[in-house]
Protein backbone atom coordinates (compact mmCIF):
# COMPACT_ATOMS: atom_id res chain seq x y z
CA UNK A 1 0.00 0.00 0.00
CA UNK A 2 1.46 3.40 -0.84
CA UNK A 3 1.63 6.36 1.82
CA UNK A 4 -0.56 9.45 1.66
CA UNK A 5 1.22 11.38 -0.66
CA UNK A 6 2.35 14.58 1.55
CA UNK A 7 2.39 17.97 -0.22
CA UNK A 8 6.44 18.57 -0.24
CA UNK A 9 5.99 22.31 0.46
CA UNK A 10 4.41 21.50 3.77
CA UNK A 11 6.76 18.51 4.30
CA UNK A 12 10.05 21.11 5.07
CA UNK A 13 9.00 24.17 7.18
CA UNK A 14 11.44 26.45 8.23
CA UNK A 15 10.29 26.31 11.80
CA UNK A 16 9.41 23.55 14.33
CA UNK A 17 5.90 22.89 14.17
CA UNK A 18 3.82 20.63 16.05
CA UNK A 19 3.15 18.31 13.02
CA UNK A 20 6.72 17.60 11.86
CA UNK A 21 7.59 16.38 16.01
CA UNK A 22 4.38 14.65 16.19
CA UNK A 23 5.01 10.99 17.77
CA UNK A 24 2.29 8.19 17.45
CA UNK A 25 1.72 6.64 21.00
CA UNK A 26 3.92 3.03 19.82
CA UNK A 27 7.15 5.04 19.24
CA UNK A 28 9.72 4.80 22.00
CA UNK A 29 11.84 8.15 22.45
CA UNK A 30 14.87 6.47 21.05
CA UNK A 31 15.40 6.60 17.07
CA UNK A 32 18.47 4.33 17.70
CA UNK A 33 19.41 1.76 19.95
CA UNK A 34 22.46 -0.18 19.95
CA UNK A 35 23.08 -3.03 22.24
CA UNK A 36 25.93 -4.77 22.67
CA UNK A 37 26.77 -4.31 18.98
CA UNK A 38 29.95 -6.50 17.92
CA UNK A 39 31.64 -6.13 14.64
CA UNK A 40 34.35 -8.70 13.42
CA UNK A 41 36.34 -9.11 10.10
CA UNK A 42 38.19 -11.46 8.20
CA UNK A 43 41.52 -11.22 7.03
CA UNK A 44 44.13 -13.22 5.57
CA UNK A 45 45.69 -12.72 9.43
CA UNK A 46 42.62 -14.00 10.57
CA UNK A 47 39.50 -12.30 12.32
CA UNK A 48 40.21 -8.79 13.92
CA UNK A 49 36.99 -7.09 16.02
CA UNK A 50 36.38 -3.72 14.96
CA UNK A 51 33.34 -2.75 17.06
CA UNK A 52 33.73 -4.41 20.65
CA UNK A 53 30.45 -4.33 22.14
CA UNK A 54 29.03 -0.46 21.32
CA UNK A 55 25.92 0.32 23.63
CA UNK A 56 24.50 3.72 22.23
CA UNK A 57 21.36 5.61 22.33
CA UNK A 58 19.97 8.63 20.33
CA UNK A 59 17.28 9.98 21.15
CA UNK A 60 14.13 11.05 18.54
CA UNK A 61 15.59 14.71 16.88
CA UNK A 62 19.24 14.78 18.35
CA UNK A 63 21.39 16.28 16.19
CA UNK A 64 24.68 13.18 16.89
CA UNK A 65 28.49 13.69 15.24
CA UNK A 66 30.82 11.08 15.82
CA UNK A 67 34.19 11.19 15.72
CA UNK A 68 36.99 9.30 15.98
CA UNK A 69 40.95 8.81 14.60
CA UNK A 70 40.68 6.89 11.12
CA UNK A 71 40.26 3.11 11.31
CA UNK A 72 37.82 3.43 15.08
CA UNK A 73 35.31 1.88 13.34
CA UNK A 74 32.91 4.88 12.27
CA UNK A 75 32.05 3.97 9.45
CA UNK A 76 31.56 0.26 10.40
CA UNK A 77 29.23 1.59 13.31
CA UNK A 78 27.41 3.72 10.78
CA UNK A 79 26.82 0.45 8.73
CA UNK A 80 25.41 -1.46 11.27
CA UNK A 81 22.68 1.63 12.36
CA UNK A 82 21.82 1.60 8.51
CA UNK A 83 21.62 -1.86 7.40
CA UNK A 84 24.49 -1.39 5.21
CA UNK A 85 26.12 -4.60 6.89
CA UNK A 86 25.56 -6.59 9.78
CA UNK A 87 26.91 -7.13 13.09
CA UNK A 88 28.58 -10.24 14.23
CA UNK A 89 26.57 -10.48 17.49
CA UNK A 90 24.39 -7.27 19.24
CA UNK A 91 21.07 -5.72 18.52
CA UNK A 92 20.13 -2.96 16.70
CA UNK A 93 17.08 -1.34 16.67
CA UNK A 94 16.38 1.82 14.52
CA UNK A 95 13.31 3.44 14.53
CA UNK A 96 11.48 0.57 16.95
CA UNK A 97 12.26 -1.72 14.04
CA UNK A 98 15.00 -4.75 15.17
CA UNK A 99 16.58 -4.49 12.28
CA UNK A 100 18.39 -7.50 12.07
CA UNK A 101 16.05 -10.05 13.65
CA UNK A 102 12.88 -8.49 11.62
CA UNK A 103 13.58 -8.11 8.22
CA UNK A 104 15.53 -10.28 5.18
CA UNK A 105 17.67 -8.94 3.48
CA UNK A 106 15.73 -7.44 0.66
CA UNK A 107 12.81 -6.35 3.37
CA UNK A 108 15.89 -4.33 5.08
CA UNK A 109 16.66 -2.48 1.88
CA UNK A 110 12.87 -1.59 1.22
CA UNK A 111 12.68 -0.59 4.91
CA UNK A 112 15.98 1.68 4.42
CA UNK A 113 14.43 3.49 1.46
CA UNK A 114 11.37 4.72 3.28
CA UNK A 115 13.26 5.37 6.84
CA UNK A 116 16.35 6.40 5.87
CA UNK A 117 18.47 9.00 4.16
CA UNK A 118 21.94 8.17 3.48
CA UNK A 119 24.76 10.83 2.44
CA UNK A 120 28.17 10.10 1.87
CA UNK A 121 31.43 11.57 1.55
CA UNK A 122 31.42 11.33 -2.30
CA UNK A 123 27.78 12.17 -3.53
CA UNK A 124 27.35 8.68 -5.57
CA UNK A 125 25.13 10.77 -7.68
CA UNK A 126 24.32 8.92 -10.69
CA UNK A 127 26.14 10.72 -13.56
CA UNK A 128 23.80 9.70 -16.65
CA UNK A 129 21.07 11.34 -14.65
CA UNK A 130 20.10 15.20 -14.46
CA UNK A 131 19.88 15.99 -10.40
CA UNK A 132 16.41 15.82 -10.76
CA UNK A 133 16.16 12.44 -11.92
CA UNK A 134 18.83 11.42 -9.38
CA UNK A 135 16.31 12.98 -6.68
CA UNK A 136 13.30 11.11 -7.67
CA UNK A 137 15.28 7.72 -8.01
CA UNK A 138 14.33 6.62 -4.35
CA UNK A 139 10.98 7.53 -4.84
CA UNK A 140 10.61 5.06 -7.51
CA UNK A 141 13.03 2.58 -5.41
CA UNK A 142 10.25 2.36 -2.67
CA UNK A 143 7.64 3.28 -4.92
CA UNK A 144 6.70 6.60 -2.81
CA UNK A 145 4.23 8.79 -3.93
CA UNK A 146 1.80 8.88 -6.76
CA UNK A 147 3.99 8.40 -10.12
CA UNK A 148 3.01 11.50 -11.81
CA UNK A 149 3.32 13.70 -8.34
CA UNK A 150 7.28 12.72 -7.96
CA UNK A 151 9.20 15.48 -10.30
CA UNK A 152 6.71 18.06 -8.35
CA UNK A 153 8.11 16.81 -5.15
CA UNK A 154 11.89 16.42 -6.51
CA UNK A 155 11.89 20.16 -7.66
CA UNK A 156 10.75 21.45 -4.28
CA UNK A 157 14.10 19.51 -2.66
CA UNK A 158 15.90 20.83 -5.31
CA UNK A 159 14.55 24.30 -4.28
CA UNK A 160 15.15 23.56 -0.71
CA UNK A 161 18.69 23.25 -1.39
CA UNK A 162 18.67 26.26 -3.35
CA UNK A 163 19.48 24.03 -6.56
CA UNK A 164 16.14 24.52 -8.84
CA UNK A 165 17.85 26.09 -11.72
CA UNK A 166 20.47 23.04 -11.99
CA UNK A 167 17.55 20.58 -11.78
CA UNK A 168 18.28 19.14 -15.72
CA UNK A 169 21.77 19.34 -15.46
CA UNK A 170 24.24 16.20 -14.91
CA UNK A 171 25.77 16.20 -12.12
CA UNK A 172 29.02 16.47 -13.61
CA UNK A 173 27.78 20.26 -14.54
CA UNK A 174 27.65 21.93 -10.84
CA UNK A 175 30.57 22.15 -8.05
CA UNK A 176 31.33 19.57 -5.53
CA UNK A 177 29.29 21.09 -3.09
CA UNK A 178 25.92 21.56 -5.60
CA UNK A 179 26.66 17.85 -6.02
CA UNK A 180 26.52 17.39 -2.37
CA UNK A 181 23.54 19.34 -2.04
CA UNK A 182 21.71 17.28 -4.16
CA UNK A 183 23.08 14.07 -2.51
CA UNK A 184 21.14 15.64 0.31
CA UNK A 185 17.59 16.73 -1.69
CA UNK A 186 17.80 12.83 -2.53
CA UNK A 187 18.49 11.44 0.76
CA UNK A 188 15.13 13.31 1.87
CA UNK A 189 13.32 12.29 -1.37
CA UNK A 190 11.30 9.78 0.82
CA UNK A 191 10.99 12.34 3.90
CA UNK A 192 12.65 9.85 6.15
CA UNK A 193 12.74 10.48 9.94
CA UNK A 194 16.35 9.46 10.55
CA UNK A 195 19.28 10.83 8.01
CA UNK A 196 22.55 9.24 8.67
CA UNK A 197 25.76 10.76 6.76
CA UNK A 198 29.28 9.77 6.82
CA UNK A 199 31.79 12.67 6.19
CA UNK A 200 29.31 15.25 4.54
CA UNK A 201 31.76 17.94 4.46
CA UNK A 202 34.99 16.46 4.17
CA UNK A 203 35.39 17.09 0.29
CA UNK A 204 33.97 20.67 0.44
CA UNK A 205 34.99 23.93 0.98
CA UNK A 206 34.22 26.26 4.02
CA UNK A 207 31.61 27.77 2.74
CA UNK A 208 29.79 24.62 0.86
CA UNK A 209 30.24 23.26 4.13
CA UNK A 210 28.73 25.59 6.32
CA UNK A 211 25.24 25.64 3.84
CA UNK A 212 25.29 22.06 4.66
CA UNK A 213 25.24 22.29 8.32
CA UNK A 214 23.14 25.16 7.79
CA UNK A 215 20.37 22.78 6.03
CA UNK A 216 21.10 20.11 8.78
CA UNK A 217 20.17 22.34 11.44
CA UNK A 218 17.28 23.04 9.74
CA UNK A 219 16.01 19.60 8.74
CA UNK A 220 16.69 19.01 12.89
CA UNK A 221 14.25 21.89 13.63
CA UNK A 222 11.74 19.90 11.62
CA UNK A 223 12.14 17.39 14.08
CA UNK A 224 14.54 14.54 11.59
CA UNK A 225 17.54 13.18 13.66
CA UNK A 226 20.79 13.55 12.07
CA UNK A 227 23.88 11.06 13.02
CA UNK A 228 26.95 12.52 11.04
CA UNK A 229 30.31 11.06 11.29
CA UNK A 230 33.00 13.97 10.84
CA UNK A 231 36.31 15.20 11.21
CA UNK A 232 36.13 18.73 11.38
CA UNK A 233 35.63 20.42 14.55
CA UNK A 234 33.20 23.15 13.50
CA UNK A 235 31.00 20.47 12.86
CA UNK A 236 31.02 18.94 16.12
CA UNK A 237 30.19 22.79 17.83
CA UNK A 238 27.59 22.89 16.14
CA UNK A 239 25.72 19.04 17.10
CA UNK A 240 23.83 18.50 20.25
CA UNK A 241 26.04 15.56 20.98
CA UNK A 242 29.39 14.71 20.28
CA UNK A 243 29.77 10.43 20.78
CA UNK A 244 33.78 9.76 20.25
CA UNK A 245 34.59 5.78 19.02
CA UNK A 246 38.11 4.83 20.43
CA UNK A 247 39.35 1.50 18.51
CA UNK A 248 36.12 0.26 18.48
CA UNK A 249 34.86 1.40 21.69
CA UNK A 250 32.62 4.32 22.76
CA UNK A 251 34.10 6.72 25.35
CA UNK A 252 32.31 7.78 27.92
CA UNK A 253 30.39 11.34 27.30
CA UNK A 254 30.73 13.43 30.67
CA UNK A 255 34.39 11.98 30.72
CA UNK A 256 35.09 13.66 27.02
CA UNK A 257 33.76 16.56 28.08
CA UNK A 258 35.16 16.80 31.48
CA UNK A 259 38.80 16.29 30.44
CA UNK A 260 38.82 17.55 26.78
CA UNK A 261 42.28 17.31 26.34
CA UNK A 262 43.24 13.72 27.00
CA UNK A 263 44.18 11.64 24.23
CA UNK A 264 40.86 8.74 23.39
CA UNK A 265 43.32 6.07 24.50
CA UNK A 266 42.95 7.68 28.04
CA UNK A 267 39.71 8.91 27.65
CA UNK A 268 39.06 5.24 27.09
CA UNK A 269 40.83 3.76 29.88
CA UNK A 270 38.80 6.21 32.12
CA UNK A 271 35.81 4.90 30.85
CA UNK A 272 36.41 1.18 31.74
CA UNK A 273 37.99 2.39 35.74
CA UNK A 274 35.83 4.87 36.61
CA UNK A 275 32.59 4.08 39.04
CA UNK A 276 29.24 5.10 38.77
CA UNK A 277 28.23 6.80 42.15
CA UNK A 278 24.56 8.30 43.02
CA UNK A 279 24.92 10.60 46.13
CA UNK A 280 21.76 11.99 47.91
CA UNK A 281 20.70 15.73 48.45
CA UNK A 282 23.33 17.52 51.10
CA UNK A 283 25.39 14.35 51.05
CA UNK A 284 29.05 15.24 51.90
CA UNK A 285 31.46 13.74 48.80
CA UNK A 286 34.84 14.89 50.07
CA UNK A 287 34.79 15.83 53.78
CA UNK A 288 37.02 18.54 54.59
CA UNK A 289 40.68 17.54 56.22
CA UNK A 290 40.41 14.42 54.87
CA UNK A 291 42.41 12.46 52.16
CA UNK A 292 40.73 12.35 48.67
CA UNK A 293 41.13 8.92 47.18
CA UNK A 294 39.32 9.82 43.90
CA UNK A 295 38.90 12.24 41.24
CA UNK A 296 35.18 13.03 40.55
CA UNK A 297 33.18 13.85 37.18
CA UNK A 298 29.80 15.30 37.61
CA UNK A 299 27.40 13.53 35.18
CA UNK A 300 23.99 15.00 36.33
CA UNK A 301 23.21 17.50 39.12
CA UNK A 302 25.46 20.11 40.98
CA UNK A 303 27.77 19.62 44.35
CA UNK A 304 28.23 23.15 46.21
CA UNK A 305 32.53 23.56 47.79
CA UNK A 306 32.01 24.75 50.96
CA UNK A 307 34.01 26.58 53.56
CA UNK A 308 33.14 26.97 57.25
CA UNK A 309 32.84 30.63 58.18
CA UNK A 310 35.75 31.28 60.53
CA UNK A 311 34.70 32.03 63.98
CA UNK A 312 35.69 36.44 64.49
CA UNK A 313 37.12 37.37 68.10
CA UNK A 314 34.93 40.61 69.52
CA UNK A 315 38.43 42.55 68.23
CA UNK A 316 37.68 41.54 64.63
CA UNK A 317 40.73 38.72 64.10
CA UNK A 318 39.90 35.22 63.07
CA UNK A 319 39.91 32.34 65.13
CA UNK A 320 42.66 29.52 63.77
CA UNK A 321 39.97 26.79 64.39
CA UNK A 322 37.02 26.61 61.96
CA UNK A 323 34.62 24.44 63.63
CA UNK A 324 31.04 25.46 64.33
CA UNK A 325 31.08 28.50 62.25
CA UNK A 326 28.69 28.66 59.37
CA UNK A 327 28.86 27.60 56.19
CA UNK A 328 30.10 29.29 53.33
CA UNK A 329 29.69 28.09 49.27
CA UNK A 330 32.45 29.15 47.60
CA UNK A 331 31.59 27.76 44.14
CA UNK A 332 28.47 25.25 41.91
CA UNK A 333 29.78 22.57 40.42
CA UNK A 334 27.84 21.05 37.60
CA UNK A 335 27.68 18.39 34.57
CA UNK A 336 30.52 17.60 33.01
CA UNK A 337 32.83 19.53 35.88
CA UNK A 338 35.35 17.90 38.05
CA UNK A 339 36.47 17.97 41.75
CA UNK A 340 39.07 16.58 43.81
CA UNK A 341 41.96 17.49 41.11
CA UNK A 342 43.23 19.82 43.96
CA UNK A 343 44.09 17.59 46.54
CA UNK A 344 45.25 14.82 43.78
CA UNK A 345 47.49 17.16 42.13
CA UNK A 346 48.83 19.06 45.18
CA UNK A 347 48.78 16.52 47.57
CA UNK A 348 47.51 16.96 51.13
CA UNK A 349 43.95 17.20 52.39
CA UNK A 350 40.90 18.61 51.46
CA UNK A 351 40.41 21.96 51.89
CA UNK A 352 37.12 22.46 51.28
CA UNK A 353 34.15 20.05 52.01
CA UNK A 354 32.17 18.71 48.57
CA UNK A 355 28.50 17.98 49.44
CA UNK A 356 25.22 17.27 47.18
CA UNK A 357 22.89 20.67 46.45
CA UNK A 358 19.49 20.23 46.64
CA UNK A 359 19.03 17.51 44.10
CA UNK A 360 20.56 13.89 43.65
CA UNK A 361 23.89 13.94 42.24
CA UNK A 362 25.11 11.09 39.50
CA UNK A 363 29.25 11.11 39.56
CA UNK A 364 31.90 8.97 38.08
CA UNK A 365 35.03 8.27 40.83
CA UNK A 366 38.14 7.41 39.24
CA UNK A 367 40.88 5.69 41.84
CA UNK A 368 43.75 7.95 42.65
CA UNK A 369 46.50 5.97 41.23
CA UNK A 370 44.43 6.08 37.66
CA UNK A 371 44.44 9.57 37.73
CA UNK A 372 47.85 10.25 38.53
CA UNK A 373 49.22 7.89 36.19
CA UNK A 374 47.69 9.42 33.18
CA UNK A 375 48.16 13.17 34.28
CA UNK A 376 52.02 11.84 33.95
CA UNK A 377 51.34 10.47 30.85
CA UNK A 378 49.59 13.50 29.14
CA UNK A 379 51.26 16.81 30.09
CA UNK A 380 48.47 18.99 27.92
CA UNK A 381 45.71 17.68 30.24
CA UNK A 382 48.07 18.01 33.57
CA UNK A 383 48.55 22.06 32.64
CA UNK A 384 45.22 22.61 31.82
CA UNK A 385 44.03 21.10 34.97
CA UNK A 386 46.93 22.97 36.88
CA UNK A 387 45.44 26.41 35.84
CA UNK A 388 42.13 25.21 36.69
CA UNK A 389 43.33 24.54 39.97
CA UNK A 390 45.23 28.30 40.05
CA UNK A 391 41.96 29.69 39.37
CA UNK A 392 39.72 27.80 42.13
CA UNK A 393 42.61 28.41 44.56
CA UNK A 394 42.37 31.74 44.25
CA UNK A 395 38.61 32.06 44.39
CA UNK A 396 39.26 30.36 47.42
CA UNK A 397 41.83 32.79 48.90
CA UNK A 398 39.03 35.36 48.31
CA UNK A 399 36.54 33.67 49.89
CA UNK A 400 38.93 33.11 52.82
CA UNK A 401 39.76 36.66 52.98
CA UNK A 402 36.38 37.86 52.68
CA UNK A 403 34.93 36.05 56.07
N1 LIG B 1 34.63 -4.93 4.89
C1 LIG B 1 35.71 -4.97 5.65
N2 LIG B 1 36.53 -6.05 5.69
C2 LIG B 1 37.62 -6.09 6.48
N3 LIG B 1 37.99 -5.07 7.27
C3 LIG B 1 37.24 -3.97 7.28
C4 LIG B 1 36.07 -3.84 6.48
N4 LIG B 1 35.53 -2.62 6.72
C5 LIG B 1 36.33 -2.02 7.60
N5 LIG B 1 37.35 -2.81 7.96
C6 LIG B 1 38.41 -2.49 8.92
O1 LIG B 1 37.78 -2.07 10.13
C7 LIG B 1 38.48 -1.00 10.74
C8 LIG B 1 37.55 0.18 10.94
O2 LIG B 1 37.18 0.68 9.67
P1 LIG B 1 36.19 1.91 9.47
O3 LIG B 1 36.07 2.10 8.01
O4 LIG B 1 34.95 1.66 10.23
O5 LIG B 1 37.01 3.09 10.14
P2 LIG B 1 36.69 4.66 10.16
O6 LIG B 1 36.68 5.07 11.59
O7 LIG B 1 35.46 4.94 9.37
O8 LIG B 1 37.98 5.27 9.46
P3 LIG B 1 38.12 6.55 8.47
O9 LIG B 1 38.14 7.75 9.35
O10 LIG B 1 39.43 6.31 7.81
O11 LIG B 1 36.96 6.54 7.52
C9 LIG B 1 39.66 -0.73 9.84
O12 LIG B 1 40.77 -1.40 10.35
C10 LIG B 1 39.24 -1.30 8.50
O13 LIG B 1 40.37 -1.68 7.77
MG1 LIG C 1 35.11 5.97 7.59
Amino acid sequence: MKPPYSNPSTTFRASPTTDSVRKTPSESDAMIKLNGVIKRFSNAAGEFTVLKGVDLKIKRGEFVSIVGKSGSGKSTLLNMITGIDHPSDGQVVVNDMDIYATFTESQRSKWRGRNLGIVFQFFQLLPMLTLLENVMLPMDYVDMYDFDLRPERAMELLKLVGLEKFADKLPVLVSTGQQQLAAIARAMACDPPLLVTDEPTGNLDTRSADTIIQLFETFVSQGKTIVLVTHDPSVTSRTHRNVIISDGELIDETIAKALPQLRHRHMLEFTKLVEERVYQPHETIIPRDQHVDYFFMIRKGEVEVVLQEKKRRPDGSSLAHRVEGKDHIVSRLSENEFFGEMELLRGGKAIANVRVGNKPVEALALPRADFIRVMNESPITAEALGKIVQKRLEAHQIADNRR
